[in-house]
Formats: structure tokens, sequence, C-alpha cells
């Protein structure tokens, strides 16, 4: 039964997308053998949906695969199929035309830009699918019969505004697809594309968990030194985040696990899920046990990989993942993208960036879970990755809450146990209405800083808080469960209660005036440094101390901020003394008997430097400082 060979128009715009094919504006042209074995792979899991559903439907499934066939001499690359196959018309309107919506406007956008790269994004958008073959060949054929029907059909074309079409006989149920390749041409990433290593590598590259074998005859040499040939399979088809979890065993999780995060340690936690509805998609993710070397380098690698439809798109694609997530591993399958979406198309995209939303809360929760039902797992994720999920404090704020929840910090209660948010709460004493933190290089540095003192001395936990990110997340929260968040190091303190409030009133009012020409001068003498000079409530053995006004900058993130090469200007703080140490009223008495003297000048000096010390800053003369304090050692000796 043969009709004679048809030759036939391409439809326009299938005219112009192959022009843009063969004139490859893609770089990447190993992408056409993934698009092939995609379609190889739709086509076989249509047939078996259609045989379950359609029971009279005469066909064999019994072996379902994926053949790919070379011809060296021929240079002809073949990919077959015995999956559902195509009638006469499903050719013409499948191979011939393009239905994609919106395909138009993608090739009149196309023609108008100039410039490769953006056209590269353009077509990002689109699928490049069958055509593909043209940026590697300079004829393909395409033989085919649908199942369930007895006549096959012979298409093919070179690329060029027609092809031809007859019908054939004796053709298997399927579709074999062959491309007569161009010369190769590494320079224009034209490779050997009949080298059995190219195609292994590509087929393990974007089609290893296909679920139907993809197999090659290869050669071998045996024992005895003879060339053999022999079928193998070249992927490894194990798509573990397609099967119900109930059907994977914990160990293939972890050999999974390894293989897609290069990971030598087990997980800490696996999430699997599925996503229904309009956006299909499954991921399955990982909690690694520990974090990379290079969790904070700028270049390290983040996100997990993305897959469509079981072929392999992208390594750490940072549309499905934020980057204070940017540990966790793994995969997502989504079914209704196209093979050839870029980066820059996925930021934007509304159902990803929905995907993402997902992720994130199940990200979360899971930890969350951790928290209560695996304690010491939490504590090892804490320990590992908290400084990276606490920058999700700063910007995420539709999950701030629950990253608040999961967030535990070190704190004066215990040296080594660290504690929530919520537990800190529940500590709180009786008429406590504040978070009580305090931000610094070390713990040393902040619980021997002058500003505990007071918080030591009536028993009040204060957090200790000591990675830069700190500085940064806790002044956006501002927070937590309706109480105000605040630092130990600024503002006015005052941790009396009424009650001790009006019976220290009368001597309060008392050492206000006292002090009052003292600190006026002080403020004079030491105007290049501070802003004010005031008596202070927090101190009950050191003699002054350096405080922030609420809203200043606290002098550790000012000096993250020059580190980083900005210019911030520097915060003029204020210096609080501490009314009954012996040197502030010795200060003061010396003041009131001799007045403005150089050597009470010196004092005051050496006063804002030692508060300057015991807050762990740098002093801006050292040398100066240690001057002055040398001569009055020696005068006591
Ligand atoms: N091996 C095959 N067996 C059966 N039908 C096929 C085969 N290859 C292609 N087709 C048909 O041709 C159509 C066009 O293929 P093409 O790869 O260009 O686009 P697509 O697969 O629909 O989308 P994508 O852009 O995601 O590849 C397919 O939708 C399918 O119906
Ligand atoms: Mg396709």
């Amino acid at each position: 039964m043969s009709n004679g060979v048809e030759t036939r128009e391409f439809q326009a715009e299938a005219r112009q997308l192959l022009q843009l094919m063969v004139h490859s504006i893609y770089s990447n042209k190993d992408v056409f053998l993934r698009e092939l074995v995609s379609n190889a792979s739709d086509a076989l899991d249509k047939l078996r949906l259609e045989s379950m559903v359609d029971k009279e439907l005469d066909v064999d499934t019994s072996d379902l695969h994926v053949a790919i066939e070379v011809d060296k001499e021929q240079r002809t690359l073949t990919v077959r199929d015995n999956g559902i196959g195509m009638s006469r018309d499903d050719v013409v309107t499948l191979i011939g035309t393009i239905a994609k919506s919106g395909t138009a406007e993608l090739l009149r956008k196309l023609r108008e830009s100039q410039d490769a790269s953006a056209s590269q994004d353009l077509i990002g958008q689109f699928g490049v699918g069958f055509y593909a073959t043209f940026m590697v060949a300079d004829r393909v054929e395409l033989v085919s019969r649908r199942a369930g029907e007895a006549g096959g059909t012979r298409w093919e074309s070179t690329g060029e505004g027609t092809y031809t079409i007859e019908a054939v006989d004796d053709v298997p149920q399927g579709t074999s697809v062959t491309v007569h390749l161009k010369p190769e041409d590494s320079e224009d990433n034209l490779f050997d594309y009949t080298a059995d290593w190219k195609i292994r590598e590509i087929v393990k590259r974007y089609s290893d968990f296909i679920a139907w074998p993809i197999r090659m005859a290869v050669e071998r040499t045996d024992a005895e030194g003879e060339a053999t040939t022999e079928v193998q399979t070249l992927n490894s088809m194990k798509a573990l985040w397609a099967r119900p979890r109930s059907e994977v065993d914990e160990a293939e999780y972890q050999e999974f696990y390894k293989h897609v995060s290069h990971d030598w340690a087990d997980p800490l936690e696996i999430i699997h899920m599925r996503g229904e509805g309009t956006f299909e998609y499954e991921a399955l993710l990982f909690l690694p046990s520990h974090a990379p070397f290079d969790l904070f380098a700028r270049e390290g690698r983040r996100g997990v990989q993305l897959y469509v439809k079981r072929v392999f798109i992208m390594d750490d694609c940072e549309a499905l993942m934020p980057d204070y997530l940017r540990f966790v591993k793994g995969v997502v399958d989504a079914h209704d993208l196209s093979l050839n979406i870029s980066r820059e198309i996925l930021q934007q995209d509304r159902q990803i960036r929905a995907v993402r939303r997902r992720l994130v809360k199940k990200v979360l929760s899971t930890v969350r879970t951790m928290m209560t039902e695996h304690p010491d797992r939490y504590r090892t994720f804490w320990t590992e990755f908290g400084r990276a999920v606490k920058e999700g404090l700063i910007d995420d704020t539709e999950n701030r809450d629950t990253l608040l929840e999961i967030t535990s910090l070190a704190s004066t209660r215990d040296e080594t146990e660290l504690t929530t948010l919520a537990q800190y709460v529940e500590r709180m004493k009786d008429g406590q209405a504040d978070i009580y933190y305090m931000t610094g290089e070390s713990r040393a540095m902040i619980e021997n800083s002058p500003h505990m003192e007071a918080f030591r001395a009536k028993g009040y936990e204060v957090l200790v808080l000591t990675d830069p990110v700190d500085e940064v997340w806790i002044e956006r929260v501002g927070e937590f469960d309706g109480r105000p968040l605040r630092s130990i190091a600024k503002g006015q303190v005052d941790l009396d209660t009424e009650e001790e409030k009006k019976t220290a009133e009368p001597e309060r009012e008392q050492q206000r005036k006292d002090f009052e020409s003292l600190l006026t001068w002080l403020g004079e003498q030491l105007s290049e440094q501070v802003k004010e000079v005031r008596l202070s409530s927090r101190l009950t053995t050191s003699p002054a101390c350096i405080v922030g006004d609420a809203y200043d900058m606290t002098p550790t993130l000012e000096k993250m901020y020059r580190a980083m090469g900005q210019d911030v200007p520097s915060v003029k703080r204020i210096l609080e003394l501490n009314p009954t140490h012996p040197l502030v009223t010795g200060l003061r008495t010396a003041y009131e008997q001799d007045g403005d003297k150089e050597v009470l000048t010196e004092t005051a000096e050496l006063l804002h430097g030692m508060a300057l010390l015991a807050e762990g800053g740098e002093l801006s003369d050292p040398a100066r400082f240690t001057r002055i304090l040398a001569d009055r050692l020696a005068r006591t000796l």
C-alpha cells in the first residue's frame, strides 16, 4: 500500500521556527537528543494509558522502551520507541504545524530582537521540541505507525520549508526518528553525536530518571580481546519522586540523596510531596545533616534540581528555594513547563512562585515538627543551618512567625543550651514586658559587658546574640508574640518595679542635682566622642558604660558595613555613669574643688576609654590612652 510521495509545505509559523533552528540561535545543541527521548517517553506513557483505558486495543505493551541506534558510516542517529505512534493525519498536524498558542507573537519578537542573548531568553519560554533536531541535522526522517492501525507513515524534511510524506508498509508500532547529522564542528557546539560516550553523557545528564529503559548497543572488547556488541540500558530509571512514599524504602532515599547532593552522610530529614490541580509537580527534598563548606560563600551552590516530567532541566534552580534555604537538596519535577525554560523566565513564573511558596512552608513545618518529635535532630539542624535560616527573618515576612518559632538562641540562662523565644517568654519575670537581648562579637564580651550588670543583679535573662546576621534581623523583626525585643545596650533601662521606683525617687532626684554640673562639663569635654553624658541605672560595679539610642546602629553593625566597604556615618553614643562608683563620686568631688583642670580632662578621657574597652570596642587613640594610664599608675607607686 503506497500512495506515492507527497510534498507539502510547513505552516508559516513552523517554517519560521525551523529557520531559527537551522540557523541555530540556540547554543546548546545537545538538547536535541533530550527532546527526542522526551517525546519517545511521552509516547510510551500515552500507549500505556490508552491500553489501560481501551482493553480492546491490540498492542503489545510487554517491553516498552526507547532505543538509540547509530550508524557511524552514514552518520545517522535514530531514536526509536514502541509507543503510541502517529497516524498520517497526526504527522501532518503534529509535526507539520505548531499548535502552541502565542507562537506567532514569540516569533515576531524573535525576529525583532537582534541580540543573541535576548533571543535565548525568548526561546526559553518556548519548547523547541522536535524541531531541535534541525540544529544538528541536514535531514530528518520520521517513520511511525499508530497503535492499533495497520499502515505506517514516512515523513522527511531538510527543514527548509517543505516536507514529504508517504504511506509505508511493514512498520513496527511506534515512532523512529532518524537524524542525518551535519559534519562535526565542536567550535559551534556540534559534537560527534554518533559517539557512544557522547550519547551516554547526554542521556545520563538529561534523561537518567525517565521511567522507560533507554537502550543502546555498545561495542565492547571481551576477555579474549574480541569485539562484541552488547545492549545496555543507559538510564537508571529511578525517579523516586514519582513513586508513592510507601513504596520507597529508606535505603533508596538515602542512595538517591547521595546522588543528588554529592554528600557522603545520610540526610537528616526527607520531604516527599506532590502538588495536584492546575499545576502538577512532585518534590523530593532533603535536609542534609551537615552544612557544606561553602554555605556562606557567595558562589556556593544553591537550590534544588529542576526536572520536567523526569527530564533534567537544571541544577541549582534558585527560583524554587529562597536563599536562606539554599542548603536544601533534592529535585522538583514540574509537569507543565517547557523543557527549554530559562532561569530568567522561571524567576517570573507565577506558578513556579506558588510551588516555591509551598515548598518553603513544607520545609519550615518539617523543622517545626522535628523540634518536638526529634529534638536531637533539630539541634543538629540548628547548629548546622541556624545561621542561614536566620537570614530568612530579614526578608521572608510571610513566614516570619514560623521562622521565629523554629529559631533557637543563646541566652544568659545557660552556657551551652539554647532557648526558643517561646521558652524565654515562659520564663519572663512578673511585670517584665520586653524580651532583652544584647548583640556582640562573642559570648564572653557580652556577658562581661557593663550593660549586663543590672540585668544580672536583678536576675533577668538576656539573649546572647553573636552571629553577624543577628544584628540585622533583630532590628527588622522588632517583637515576638507582641513583646518588644529590646537591646540592653540601647535606650534607658529601668528594671525597678513601681514600688522600688517610688522609694528610690528621692535619692535619684538628689543624684541628679549633685551630678548636674559634672555631667554638663563632661559632655563638653567629650563632645567629639559622645552625644550625651548621663547617670545610669544599669550599672552596679562598673564606673561607666556606653549605650546607644533606641534606633541607633550598633557598633558591630557599623563595623560590618565598613568591612563590606560601605560608607556609614559613625554614630555618636551616650556615656552613662554609675553614680555610686568611687571613681565617679571622686571625680565629682575633684571637679567641684578644682574646676576645669587638665588632669580632670584626662580622667574624663580615661573614663570614656574604659567604657569603650569594657564593651569590646576600640579606642580611637590607644597610644594616648596608655600614656595617660601609665602616668597615673606611676603616681600610685
Ligand atoms: N515519538 C513520538 N511518538 C508519538 N508522537 C510524537 C513523537 N514525537 C513527537 N510526537 C508528537 O508530536 C508533537 C510535537 O512534538 P514536540 O516535541 O515538538 O512538542 P511537544 O512534545 O508537544 O512539546 P515540547 O515542547 O515539550 O517538546 C508531540 O506533542 C506529539 O504529539
Ligand atoms: Mg517534545
